[in-house]
C-alpha cells in the first residue's frame, strides 16, 4: 500500500476510520515523513524547553537529528547534530545545558551556540583552511519552530 493509494476504510455506523496499515506501512510513514515533515514548518517543543543561553535539546523531525539551542543573544538555532569535520555524532544526551559552546567529543572542533565554527584542532597548517567556512548546517528556525527543508 502507498500513500497514493489512500482511502478511507470503514464506515462503522457514522464513523469512517482508516485501514490500520495508515497506522503500521512503513511506505506511508516515510511518505508523511517526505511530503509534511520534511518540508513545512515543524513544531517540535516549546520554547520554554530552552529558555536560558545554552539550554538545549534533541529533536528527530522528519528522520533528521537536530539540537535545538538558545544562544546568547535570545536566538533559538536548529543545528544538525554532525560535525563537519568528520561527522561524528555531538550531542548524546537528549536535553540539558550545554554553557557557551558546543564541542564536538572526537576531535574537539568546537562551536559557537549560533554554529560558528571557533576553534579547530589540528587544522592550523590546513592551506586555505577558513574556520568560517565550516559553520554546523543548520535548519531554519523561527521562534522555536524548525523545519528541515531549507538544506
Ligand atoms: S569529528 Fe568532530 S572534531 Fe573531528
Amino acid at each position: 500500500m502507498t500513500a497514493t493509494d489512500f482511502k478511507p476504510a470503514a464506515v462503522r455506523g457514522a464513523v469512517r476510520t482508516l485501514a490500520g496499515a495508515y497506522y503500521t506501512s512503513p511506505e506511508i510513514y516515510a511518505t508523511e515523513q517526505e511530503r509534511i515533515f520534511g518540508g513545512r514548518w515543524v513544531c517540535v517543543g516549546r520554547s520554554e524547553q530552552v529558555a536560558a543561553a545554552g539550554d538545549f535539546m534533541l529533536v528527530e523531525p522528519a528522520g533528521e537529528n537536530l539540537i535545538i539551542v538558545r544562544d546568547g543573544d535570545g536566538n533559538v538555532h536548529a543545528h544538525y547534530n554532525v560535525c563537519r569535520h568528520r561527522g561524528t555524532r555531538m550531542c548524546e544526551q537528549t536535553a540539558g545545558q550545554l554553557g557557551e559552546t558546543i564541542q564536538c567529543p572526537y576531535h574537539a572542533w568546537t562551536y559557537g551556540l549560533d554554529g560558528r565554527l571557533l576553534t579547530a584542532r589540528h587544522m592550523q597548517d590546513t592551506p586555505d583552511f577558513r574556520k568560517e567556512d565550516w559553520p554546523l548546517n543548520s535548519a531554519r528556525s523561527r521562534n522555536g519552530r524548525a523545519s528541515c527543508s531549507s538544506i
